[in-house]
């Protein structure tokens, strides 16, 4: 029996509501305010609420978007004033499922309770289902892990993923913070709308805000035309403020505003819009530090800080190796037209013992360059980098600060634009030998032609043969090394 919960402060309208609900089958409970109404919902965690708009203490519309906030989705029915379009479209703007005018159409909301709460058994049976299948494979969405340690992280993910409340993601580099922000994307009702990510690192400091809100025409030098912000991409659904750490206080100020307000408006804007969008931030440093040392403000950090989620380090959580490099090798075995079967024993071995300082993307890059170097088999020691492990091994560094790069496809960056440019890019700083600098340039390039060596051979300016020669060499190196 699904639960309601009937928020109303005129007393005889509510045991009105009350009796015919209850007549059709639904265990009800009664609210006289907004304040008393949320109270309710938190401790009672019913299916449906039923809200009166004009109450003391806390209206509906409130009540609708603290409600909004919760971890457990539940379906909103407005009871708006006759004729009163403007906050039956305010209420469905705020996410109410629908609107009742009042005085109140017995069949109308029946039709209605009856439609929400089917959806409200659909979405749990569907979500368990999901849940369950994927908790057995060891993974959540994107996310692979069997450990405890990321067993707790899904399990905030999706309680946390149906509601609307703010999240933080925080954790050092490559450990998968991005990854957490699509999950509650894909585990949100807003999953088939649009999932937005946004680098403000890699913004320069001049362009950020129009970049997030937006801008009009002539709203500052070189505005030539009108340009919709990352909030209004994301209508709808999920933006990812990434590096939120770097975000000059001024945006930071701004940012909070829309938060409270969820409305928002456009440089050089005389008017504001109504935004809805959930917005999940990430960072890698620590966000108390960042406040305490000034760098982010406090009042964000709070109001961003409603639930975080922190994600261990790869090496505090070792076991997971085994189920993420698989599920890596799978990956990479059709990206690059492999038919690698495993790894060895003592290969794992070896990556249990490492740090792994750039966490699961450097295990992901040292996974692509094995399957690579292997092409079929199972992946050994002979395939890690010949400096693998070794002090002063640097793994490879993505960059993501892009200053003084002001194309609005350049400024956008996700991880797919950035897994695409590391792919592209070789680093060679000073003090690396010409042949391992020829060495990163081959398997680079071998990379960009999914493994076909010929084209790699032609792209290189070498014979096919040179390069086997080169391959093979490699391989004996690293098995010398080791
Ligand atoms: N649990 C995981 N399961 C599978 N793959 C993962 C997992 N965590 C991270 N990855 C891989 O590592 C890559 C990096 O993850 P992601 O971009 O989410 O890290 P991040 O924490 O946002 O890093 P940064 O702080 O540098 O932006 C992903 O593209 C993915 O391939
Ligand atoms: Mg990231």
């Amino acid at each position: 029996m699904e639960r309601v919960l009937i928020v109303e402060d005129e007393i005889h309208a509510r045991t009105g509501l009350t009796e015919l609900i209850e007549s059709w089958g639904y265990k009800t409970m009664g609210a006289a305010d907004g304040v008393e109404g949320l109270e309710k919902a938190m401790a009672w965690n019913p299916a449906i609420v039923v809200t009166d708009l004009k109450m003391p203490r806390m209206d509906g519309m409130e009540l609708l978007s603290r409600i909004a906030d919760l971890p457990s989705h539940m379906a909103v029915v407005m009871m708006t004033a006759q004729g009163s379009i403007e906050s039956a479209v305010e209420a469905m703007r705020r996410g109410a499922y629908d609107y009742v005018p009042k005085p109140v159409d017995p069949l109308r909301l029946r039709t209605i309770l009856q439609n929400a709460s089917e959806q409200h058994a659909d979405s749990l049976s569907e979500r368990e289902g999901r849940r369950r299948s994927q908790y057995e494979s060891g993974m959540l969405g994107p996310l692979v892990g069997t450990s405890e340690k990321m067993r707790a992280v899904f399990s905030l993910i999706e309680r946390i993923a149906p509601s609307n409340v703010s999240v933080l993601v925080t954790g050092e580099s490559g450990t998968g913070k991005e990854l957490v922000a699509r999950a509650l994307h894909e585990f949100s009702s807003r999953h088939n709308k649009p999932f937005v990510a946004v680098n403000c690192a890699a913004i320069p400091e001049t362009l950020i805000e129009s970049e997030i809100f937006g801008h009009e025409k002539g709203a500052f030098t070189g505005a030539l035309e009108r340009r919709a912000g990352c909030f209004e991409l994301a209508e709808e659904g999920t933006l990812l403020l990434d590096e939120i750490g770097e975000m000059p206080a001024a945006t930071q100020a701004k940012l909070l505003r829309v938060l409270e307000d969820r409305k928002l408006r456009r440089l050089g804007s005389k008017s504001e819009t109504p935004v809805d969008v959930r917005v999940v931030a990430a960072t890698n440093k620590d966000p108390e530090q960042a406040v305490a040392a000034g760098e982010m403000r406090g009042d964000l950090y709070y109001r961003l800080n409603v639930f975080n989620i922190q994600m261990p380090p790869l090496r505090e959580h070792v076991e997971d190796i085994v189920p993420i490099a698989h599920k890596m090798i799978v990956d990479m075995n059709e990206r690059h037209h492999c038919s690698v079967t495993g790894i060895t024993d003592s290969l794992l071995k070896r990556l249990m013992s490492y740090s792994w300082p750039g966490n699961v993307r450097e295990l992901r890059n040292t996974i692509e360059r094995a399957t690579i170097m292997a092409g079929t088999g199972m992946l050994d020691i002979e395939h890690l980098p010949p400096q693998f492990g070794e002090v002063g091994f640097a793994p490879v560094v993505i960059k993501t600060a892009r200053p003084g790069e002001p194309s609005a496809e350049g400024s956008r960056s996700t991880e797919v634009e950035r897994y695409l440019e590391d792919q592209n890019t070789v680093r060679v700083e000073v003090g690396t030998t010409v042949d391992e600098a020829e060495r990163q340039l081959i398997l680079k390039t071998l990379m960009s032609t999914h493994n076909n060596k010929t084209k790699a051979a032609e792209i290189l300016g070498i014979s096919s043969k040179t390069l086997q020669n080169k391959l093979k060499e490699y391989s004996n190196n690293s098995a010398v090394v080791d």
